[in-house]
């Protein structure tokens, strides 16, 4: 097991009916800047229950913000609340809206003249405003982690930061409110908590059989509980169940000793920057093509995921073969398209992804997934 530090201080709040504890979270001081999307909280009754909590504490908000979060956008949002003096913002939505909020906690005290820059690592993270967080979307563990990912539709750029001070003070996590998403976001918060995991545990043997153990016990309750949600969007445990494992699966917390790859990840944020497909979508695309073309350096941990998460026997070989069909099948059965051209993306733009990634360094627990690599996998992805 590799050295590691693991420090998780949010507080997170849990249950039915949670949302009216904002009024003990956010203290009475707090000048409040309330961030949302498209709208879908208005719909939903969140809007209201996040109004009544609010009760006599000084707030105004900030809608529009949108998946996949845009930076334009996103600095609107912090001139509004330079020039109404806020000093808390509370992100009520789904991943997008708290990476959002996440990028103008930073945004709102930095003094220089792009704040983009801070995403690029060109100016340090110095300051932030305290996040709070009423989450609506079971996904991306936003809620209980350092990550921020923000696209730049001028620059075609998709690009992710972590920090210690994109940690919110807490997140109010109500199953609830996750009844009315449509089952397309449904599947793509599965398959996100699906490959948060795998990123973190399918890479090489590394001696840490709790770490493993706890990895292998998230994606078995997620093959339990997606077919019971899909079944019945409105039973409460199974959406506990599902919201518990997106926030456990990339906390922290799995990772602790290992050597993660997030290729998958990378290449699907170029894929969501270039054509609009859903972040979900572009990971359930490229990660059964991913493990083909890793599969002889990724095969130790391939065939225990094959006998452990899905219960295969028979030869190492063979259990890895077909641990990658059972992960499309899996993939397939949450209604997923697994192949590049179900979204029409051209192969003649295949070399053009792979130069906008390979500047920024290999990818892979091995760091040997260049440019080349990148075209051969999204070669496997095609069709
Ligand atoms: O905009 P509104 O009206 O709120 O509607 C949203 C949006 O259209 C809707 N929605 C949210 N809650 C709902 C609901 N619809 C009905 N009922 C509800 N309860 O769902 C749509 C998608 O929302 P979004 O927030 O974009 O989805 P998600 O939570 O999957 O977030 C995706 C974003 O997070 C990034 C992705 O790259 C993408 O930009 N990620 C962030 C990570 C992190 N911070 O750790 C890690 C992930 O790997 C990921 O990269
Ligand atoms: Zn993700």
């Amino acid at each position: 097991m590799r050295n590691f530090t693991f420090c998780n201080p949010v507080r997170i709040v849990f249950g039915k009916g949670t949302i009216a504890e904002l009024g003990k979270l956010i203290p009475k001081s707090a000048k409040v800047l309330v961030t949302y999307g498209g709208g879908t909280i208005k719909k939903i009754g969140v809007y209201d229950q996040v109004k009544a909590a609010l009760a006599g504490v000084d707030w105004l908000e900030f809608g529009g913000i949108e998946p996949n979060p845009e930076y334009e956008t996103l600095m609107r949002g912090v001139e509004l609340a330079r020039q109404s003096g806020r000093n808390f913002l509370l992100a009520v939505g789904g991943g997008s809206v708290l990476d959002g909020t996440k990028f103008m906690s930073i945004a709102i005290p930095f003094q220089g003249k792009t704040a983009w820059d801070l995403m690029e690592g060109k100016v340090p993270i110095e300051a932030a405003l305290p996040i709070g967080c009423v989450l609506t979307l079971a996904a991306t563990g936003s809620e209980m982690n350092r990550f921020s990912v923000i696209s730049r539709h001028e620059t075609g750029q998709k690009t992710a930061i972590s920090h210690d001070k994109l940690l919110p003070a807490f997140s109010i996590l109500d199953p609830e409110t996750t009844y009315s998403l449509p089952p397309r976001q449904v599947s793509n918060g599965i398959v996100d908590t699906w490959m948060h995991v795998v990123e973190q545990y399918l890479t090489f043997p590394l001696d840490t059989p709790l770490q493993d153990r706890q990895a292998e016990a998230v994606l078995q309750t997620l093959l339990e509980e997606a077919p019971k949600v899909l079944a019945d969007p409105r039973e409460y445990n199974v959406r506990a169940n599902l919201m518990w494992c997106a926030t456990m699966a990339f906390n922290g917390l799995l990772s602790c000793g290992g050597q993660g790859d997030y290729s998958t990840h990378r290449i699907g944020h170029e894929l969501t920057a270039l054509y609009g497909i859903d972040h979900g979508q572009s990971l359930a695309v490229l990660f059964p093509a991913v493990l083909r073309h890793q599969k002889a350096d990724k095969l130790t941990k391939l065939v225990q995921y094959g006998r452990r998460v899905f219960g295969l026997q028979g030869a190492d070989e063979q259990v890895a073969n077909q641990a990658i069909e059972k992960t499309e099948q899996f993939f397939h059965s949450l209604g997923m398209k697994t192949r590049l051209k179900d979204y029409n993306i051209p192969a003649a733009d295949y070399q053009k992804i792979a130069e906008k990634l390979a500047p920024r360094g290999m990818l892979g627990e091995r760091q040997n997934i260049g440019a080349r690599e990148i075209v051969e996998i999204l070669r496997l992805a095609e069709g």
